[in-house]
């Protein structure tokens, strides 16, 4: 069963990350889902913070995989491009290397290639403006993630407690979790061109 919250602004969404950070392993794969612009690299930018990561984590939109010391290294993939799952693994030797975690934004771009253990992360927009709320479903896949579920939602329960613009979302798969209870994947339609640095 997934873990939702709802975030009203960036650095709520990053702090939800950074929450996350905390209960990841080495070997982790996280996996980012959502439309463009909905703040996947927002939330990767949390979880660097969380790991300890030095400096600006920008998004790899276009060098693809990046890599970044932290507590953890934290290996930052952009599959956006990427329409063959077997290129993920072929990008770079860390991805997915038993030792890092790997966070990959359009993850659904390469499903097939990744681990049935893996944390689920899809956000949406709740709104057709720039800034709407976002809504970040989280879902534990596998016995190891399926262990940290509880974990993850005391974790989230925390930051919904202590930072402003993030609120826990009640279980269940169609509860009243936003304005209109609609689960819109439209959002802020940004054309993300070849060369125009989409991302942040
Ligand atoms: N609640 C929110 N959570 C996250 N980002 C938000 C929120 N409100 C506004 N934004 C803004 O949305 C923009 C897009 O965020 P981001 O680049 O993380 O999206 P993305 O999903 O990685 O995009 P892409 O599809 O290009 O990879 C950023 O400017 C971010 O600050
Ligand atoms: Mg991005």
């Amino acid at each position: 069963m997934p873990v939702r919250v709802r975030t009203t602004g960036p650095d709520a969404t990053a702090a939800v990350g950074m929450a996350l950070a905390a209960l990841l392993r080495p070997g982790d794969v996280v996996v980012l889902g959502g439309p463009l612009g909905a703040g996947k690299t927002r939330f990767v930018q949390g979880v660097a913070a969380g790991l300890g990561v030095p400096g600006r984590v920008t998004s790899p939109t276009f060098v693809l995989v990046r890599r970044h010391a932290g507590r953890l290294p934290l290996v930052h993939v952009d599959a956006y491009r990427l329409d063959d799952a077997a290129a993920l693994v072929t990008l770079d030797d860390d991805v997915l290397a038993d030792d890092v975690v790997t966070c990959v934004e359009w993850g659904g771009n390469v499903a097939a290639a990744l681990p049935a253990d893996r944390l689920d992360v899809q956000l949406t927009v709740d709104g057709d403006v720039a800034d709407a709320p976002r809504r970040c479903t989280l879902t534990p896949h596998g016995p190891t993630w399926a262990a940290r579920r509880g974990p993850l939602a005391t974790a989230l329960g925390d930051v919904a407690g202590t930072v402003d613009g993030v609120t826990l979302l009640p279980d269940g798969p169609d509860g009243p979790d936003g304005p209109d209870g609609s689960d819109s994947a439209s959002g802020p339609a940004a054309e993300r061109g070849p060369a125009t640095g989409a991302g942040t």
